[in-house]
Parts: C-alpha cells; sequence; structure tokens
C-alpha cells in the first residue's frame, strides 16, 4: 500500500527547536514485529543521522529494514504488531518516541513528509490531481478552494508537469507514471517540510524517468534546503544524488560513508559484494557477480556477523561475536571523515 503521510494541521517554524545538532537522528533504534511464527527482529539497533541539506541513502537488499526504520520515523507502524523495545527518534535534538501525542503529529505532518514507490496507488482515482494537491492547502493552511487550486497549478509547475494550468483538472490516470510521481513529490512538498523520506521513489518507472525524478528531488531538496532520506536497493541510482551512504544488512547498519568513498574503497565485505554486482558500462562482457546465499531469516538471525552464512571473508570468530559499527581509518591510524563499518575485519577489505 502506497500513501503519502500528512496528519497535522498546526504548522510549526521552521528554525523551532533547532539545537545545532542533526535534523534527524535515530539511535539505536530496535523494531519488532510478534507474529505467531515468533518475534520478526526487523530492526536491530540502526544509527543514522541528516542534517538539514543532506541528503542521506540508505541501502539494503529486500527485508533489511530500510523501510520498517522509515515507518518508525513517520509513526506509521501499526503496534501491534509492531514493537519499538529501544532505541531514540530525535528530531532536532527532541525524542520523537517520548514526547506527546500532539507534539509528535506536529512534527510529523508539517515537518517531514514520505513519498512511496507506487504513486497510482497513492493517489485517489476520483479524484483530479489539483484537488488532491489543493486539499494539503485547504486542509493545512485554510486556504480557499480556490487559492489552493492556484498553489497548486504552482505545486505542479514547481514539479515540472508540462501545461500544469490546463492538467490541474486532470485525474490521475490521465498522466504517465513518471508524471505521477512528480505529483507525489509536488505533495510531500506542499507545506515546505524540513525533511523528506523517499522510500523508492522510482523503482516503478523505467530508466530514462527514474534519472529525471531523481534528478528533479535533489534539485528541489537544494531548493529547499531539506534533509532527504533515499531509501533503495539500488546503488546506481542514488550515486549523483546523495552524499552519504548507509548500508543495511539483517537491520543493522553495517557501514556508512560519503558516498564517494564508499565507491571508491568499500570496508564491509556486503557493501563490497553489492558494488561488484552493479552493471558497469565499463566493464562490457564482464560477468556480474552476485552476492551468493539469501538474506537471513529474521526469525532466527544468524549469531555473530548477521552476514556471515555469505561472507567469503568469514572466520570463527564472525559466528560467535556480533561486530560494533567502528570508525574506519586509514593505514596509519588517521581518520576518516563519516567513515564507520561492522566487520571484525574491515582493515584487510579496505586496505587489501
Ligand atoms: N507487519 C509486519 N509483520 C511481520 N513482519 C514484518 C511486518 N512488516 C515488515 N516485516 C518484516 O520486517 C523485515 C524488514 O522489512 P522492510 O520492509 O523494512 O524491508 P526493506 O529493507 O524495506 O525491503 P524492500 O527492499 O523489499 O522494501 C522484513 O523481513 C519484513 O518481512
Ligand atoms: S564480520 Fe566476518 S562475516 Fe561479518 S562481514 Fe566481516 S568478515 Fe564477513
Ligand atoms: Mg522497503
Amino acid at each position: 500500500m502506497t500513501t503519502i503521510q500528512k496528519v497535522s494541521a498546526v504548522p510549526s517554524p521552521r528554525d523551532a527547536g533547532e539545537d545545532g545538532g542533526p535534523l534527524l537522528e535515530v539511535r539505536d533504534l530496535h523494531v519488532e514485529f510478534h507474529t505467531r511464527d515468533g518475534v520478526v527482529k526487523a530492526v536491530n539497533g540502526v544509527n543514522y543521522s541528516v542534517n538539514a541539506g543532506e541528503t542521506l541513502a540508505v541501502l539494503g537488499e529486500s527485508g533489511s529494514g530500510k523501510s520498517v526504520t522509515a515507518q518508525a520515523i513517520m509513526g506509521i507502524l501499526d503496534m501491534p504488531p509492531a514493537k519499538i523495545p529501544q532505541g531514540e527518534i530525535r528530531f532536532r535534538g527532541q525524542d520523537m518516541l517520548t514526547m506527546s501525542a500532539e507534539e509528535r503529529r506536529k512534527i510529523r505532518g508539517r515537518r517531514i513528509s514520505m513519498i512511496f514507490q507506487d504513486a497510482l496507488s497513492s493517489l485517489n482515482p476520483v479524484l483530479s490531481v489539483g484537488y488532491q494537491l489543493g486539499e494539503m492547502f485547504r486542509v493545512h493552511q485554510g486556504l480557499s478552494k480556490k487559492e489552493a487550486k492556484t498553489r497548486a497549478v504552482e505545486l505542479m509547475d514547481r514539479v515540472k508537469i508540462p501545461a500544469a494550468k490546463a492538467r490541474v483538472d486532470d485525474y490521475p490516470h490521465q498522466f504517465s507514471g513518471g508524471m505521477r510521481q512528480r505529483i507525489m513529490i509536488a505533495m510531500a512538498l506542499a507545506l515546505e517540510p524540513d525533511l523528506i523520506i523517499a522510500d523508492e521513489p522510482t523503482t516503478a518507472l523505467d530508466v530514462t524517468v527514474q534519472a529525471q525524478v531523481m534528478d528533479l528531488l535533489a534539485e528541489l531538496q537544494r531548493e529547499y534546503n531539506m534533509g532527504l532520506i533515499l531509501i533503495t536497493h539500488d546503488l546506481g541510482v542514488v550515486a549523483d544524488v546523495a552524499d552519504k551512504i548507509a548500508v543495511m544488512y539483517a537491520g543493522r547498519i553495517v557501514e556508512q560513508a560519503p558516498v564517494h568513498d564508499l565507491y571508491k574503497r568499500p570496508a564491509h565485505p556486503y557493501t563490497r559484494g553489492l558494488l561488484d554486482s552493479i552493471p558497469r558500462l565499463d566493464h562490457k562482457g564482464q560477468e556480474l557477480f552476485a552476492i551468493k546465499g539469501l538474506p537471513p531469516n529474521l526469525l532466527r538471525i544468524p549469531s555473530g556477523c548477521a552476514f556471515n552464512p555469505r561472507c567469503p571473508k568469514a572466520q570463527d570468530i564472525c559466528r560467535t561475536q556480533i561486530p560494533e559499527l567502528e570508525p574506519v581509518t586509514e593505514r596509519d591510524g588517521s581518520e576518516l571523515p563519516g567513515r564507520a563499518a561492522a566487520c571484525h575485519f574491515w582493515k584487510e577489505t579496505i586496505h587489501g
């Protein structure tokens, strides 16, 4: 199910609660699902942060916990079956997990918004896109129908929908997939949030349209100086737009790094596997590498490092001790800013 999350009615000033720290900081977040088969440990101690004007890409195979983490941030997990036994989700320094429901609603509606993968099922098929965009302004800002429609056209222009004025009364099915996704971006932008979380926003689109939509998101993010979290399982899609990347495996961050550093010199064997499995134009004819095996069953996560059954570098310690996320340094111990990895043998991977 795809939808856009906008719930608050009370706008708060953009700089309220500013403490100089990150815009959003997730600390040691755990999420589990209590099911008939047992406890699914979907998120097992995630830490990441994003600043205003910064794009964080969250990367990982299917089932690694990317969306569940985002849903916890947005407060849209069904509890039960979900449970958050531990962790903090700080927005401008304030933990959203412990604040009042009213305060939470203000942030999660007005200041953080979310874009999902499939625009068609997010939009109401029997209402015009102009009406649905205008609703944001009518409901949240009390604008009249006419004013709201004018703002809807402005937003459609903003996300580069050709002939916006002429098309404002068209219905969702009259737009292509790429244009519908632009409309979803417009909705997410409507109240000028501080942070947008985009969960696989281009996966349903073909490759050329994917790049256009991604470029548009990046452009708007710069223009509005927003934080952007881009969730993807495709490293190729985010390479040009992200500042930094967090790689997830079995509900943990296993590596984080500035985007270009990660490409040039991965420190975790899983990241290396992901990079080696991207088709490259300059390696024509070369056989693609695939990471062997399957992601773990989250009802029974392997002991030690969760990646050990698939890891070409695994040794005995990997089967018993969970590696902590620790700073990655140069061979001489000098700092590599923004870099960390959770692997007992990251030195061998990065320094060869
Ligand atoms: N309501 C639920 N009940 C039980 N398990 C759930 C529920 N929602 C999610 N999960 C499990 O949590 C794990 C993480 O799911 P999540 O959707 O975060 O993965 P993802 O990294 O976003 O994957 P994808 O790339 O496929 O979107 C999965 O194993 C999923 O089956
Ligand atoms: S800790 Fe061991 S199993 Fe895990 S990624 Fe590193 S080498 Fe591989
Ligand atoms: Mg997902």
